[in-house]
């Protein structure tokens, strides 16, 4: 994934400070190489190389750049390994065409050798300077810049979004074909970005843009056309309300830290759009449905894993769910008109998503509803109808409040519909959705205070472990894989998440003196998980426990500070708060591994390639 933002102003010498500004406020969406184009009296400044726009702004002095319009590209490597020369903006054949796209060219091979064929000049491995040069020939052939840009899409196949200019041009361009694109309107200045986070320091006048759509950018407007037909399209610029202090630690050593944090504040504000008479639309999606999907990827999977437990206690739904890039050939045989797919994405542009969704619609396999938390991404304009995750910008690239906010959905609208359809009596539905909303918020904050300390003292002790297992049972099945995945990505261990009853048959092999293996349970099947725990005891395994104080389990733990209690609760909430220490710990142990959990190598917060 890769963030573009390219910016037009008035003021004839500070774009370079205006770009850093702006565009390292995407950092979560690429941090391999980072690079700024700027206009400066007719001719294009490039600076560009590998690292984080920090490391690449202290070597290059971007913020010093000149100039009063120019595009900046932070990426994350698809084609190309990050070098300075596959690091983004790109010039066209020579230095008056520069550009960046996100995205990915599905032709670049074979398109890359037609240009080449024809005589440009190609000086990388990487997809998004094709975008500089289609604009670059068809601007040879019709000497019109919009004509040009609105011909290069006929060239480029796949998803991506683009910014290009010209050195003699006070215009930039902007095209939305698949990946994430928005704008914004400044005084004397506007703005084209990947996401709003880099708008905002500028404005929060913000317009929208669906695929389809081309920008032309002035320092007074923001222009927005159709490119089939190249209609100018009428749409109103929007006050966002996302605060742009937001995306700032608040003073926390790290965004991830902040955003588990705010998830007591995630679960009123969710609670609060699933009680309003939106919730309607869905529960009649759901109901209506004969079949039902939870398709995801990353934690979103493993909070749909959750979401399946939910659909089948409270409501008697089987929900299939499947990994984004599973459910075609998973279940593709089995959708039909009447079919609903729940689309859980908290950046509503994941690729292995949006391929679903394209399926959806191409094959008329029903109804698509987006859970989501980012407002203007292509999922919400895209789905049937959409679940707002109500998160706030989440920038850590490790999910934590998006997660969190999921399994709180899944929890309430199975409630809600096993109470209309009568799997459940209304007393119960309505006894429990009060829970959510009255103790849940609550209950968060002394699981985050209790357990923080807990899992800190935890951590110290993994710093030499390099390979351990995290087991689920039931409810705790998707809670394990997502505590699994934690560790994965931010501690570069391996930990393997998978169910407590299945460690017996092969995995139980790996365990020897003191291997340590973590067992989430609820008070529910604390019983049967015993039996899994003491399978590893036996063996002199390390057994650690998440999950509420149990008599039975305490001579099972052999240091105190291999339990991470979570306050009591019932058992449907018990499965939402056991993530947190978990969270908690693989925070801690990245903090004391030296890593920084926010931006952990070769990840990126939104994929939006294949
Ligand atoms: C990965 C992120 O790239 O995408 C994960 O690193 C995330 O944190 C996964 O869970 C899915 O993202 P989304 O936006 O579809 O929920």
């Amino acid at each position: 994934m890769c963030g573009i933002t390219g910016i037009v102003t008035s003021n004839l010498d500070n774009i370079g400070e205006l770009l850093v500004k702006c565009s390292s406020k995407l950092t979560y969406r690429g941090y391999d190489s980072v690079g700024v184009a700027a206009v400066h009296n007719g001719r294009v400044d490039l600076r560009k190389d590998v690292g984080t726009i920090e490391h690449v702004n202290r070597l290059l002095g971007l913020s010093r750049m000149k100039g009063d319009r120019g595009i900046a590209q932070l990426r994350w490597a698809t084609y190309g390994a990050p070098t300075k020369a596959n690091a983004q903006p790109h010039f066209g054949c020579d230095e008056v065409f520069y550009g960046a796209h996100n995205g990915n060219i599905h032709n670049y091979v074979e398109y890359k050798k037609e240009l080449i064929d024809t005589g440009h000049i190609i000086r990388s491995e990487n997809d998004g300077e094709l975008c500089v040069h289609a604009v670059d020939k068809y601007y040879e052939e019709t000497g019109d810049m919009f004509e040009a840009v609105q011909l290069s899409t006929q060239d480029l196949k796949g998803a991506y979004a683009y910014a290009v200019g010209r050195a003699d041009k006070q215009e930039i361009y902007a095209v939305k074909m698949g990946s994430s694109l928005v704008a914004g309107i400044a005084n004397n200045a506007t703005i084209v970005s990947s996401d709003l986070p880099s708008v905002l320091p500028l404005t929060n006048n913000v317009i929208y843009l669906a695929d389809g759509e081309m920008l032309v950018l002035t320092p007074d407007y923001v222009k927005v056309f159709r490119i089939e037909d190249g209609k100018q399209l009428e749409r109103p610029s929007q006050i966002s309300n996302v605060d742009a202090h937001a995306a700032e630690k608040g003073g926390y050593p790290h965004f991830m830290l902040k955003e588990i944090n705010e998830q007591p504040k995630v679960a009123r504000d969710v609670i609060g759009i699933l009680e309003s008479p939106m919730c309607e639309e869905w529960l009649r999606l759901l109901e209506k449905a004969s079949r039902h999907y939870l398709v995801a990827c990353g934690s979103s999977y493993n909070a749909s894993i959750v979401g399946t437990y939910y659909f089948n206690r409270l409501a008697g739904i089987p929900m299939f769910h499947a990994i984004g890039g599973q459910f075609q050939p998973m279940y593709g045989a089995t959708m039909d008109e009447n079919s609903l797919c729940l689309l859980v994405s908290q950046s509503g542009e994941t690729k292995d998503i949006l391929n679903v969704l394209n399926l959806i619609k191409n094959e008329n396999y029903g109804k698509a509803l987006g859970v989501l938390n980012v407002i203007g991404s292509t999922l919400m304009f895209q789905s049937d109808s959409y679940i707002p995750m109500a998160c706030g910008y989440e920038v850590s690239v490790p999910a934590t409040k998006t997660y969190y906010s999921q399994s709180i959905i899944f929890a309430y609208l199975a409630a809600r519909l096993g109470e209309r359809n009568g799997h459940i009596d209304s007393s119960e539905a309505k006894a429990f959705i009060s829970r959510l909303r009255d103790d849940l918020p609550s209950l968060t904050q002394t699981t985050i205070d209790r357990t923080g300390i807990l899992a800190k003292n935890l951590a110290r002790t993994l710093t030499d472990v390099k390979d351990l297992y995290c087991l689920g049972y039931g409810f705790t099945d998707g809670v394990a894989r997502e505590g699994a995945l934690k560790i994965k990505e931010i501690c570069y261990n391996h930990c393997e998440g998978m169910y407590s009853s299945e460690f017996k048959h092969g995995p139980l092999s790996i365990v020897t003196k003191n291997y340590p293996v973590i067992f989430v349970t609820t008070t529910e099947d604390s019983w049967m998980v015993i039996n899994h725990i003491n399978e590893v005891k036996a063996r002199h395994g390390r057994t650690i426990v998440v999950g509420e104080l149990e008599e039975t389990l305490e001579p099972y733990v052999k240091n105190k500070q291999d339990y991470l209690v979570v306050p009591k609760s019932e058992i449907l909430i018990n499965p939402i708060l056991d993530v947190i220490p978990l969270q908690l710990l693989s925070y801690y142990l990245s903090v004391d591994l030296g890593i920084n959990p926010d931006l952990p190598r070769n990840l990126s917060k939104t994929l939006t390639v294949d």
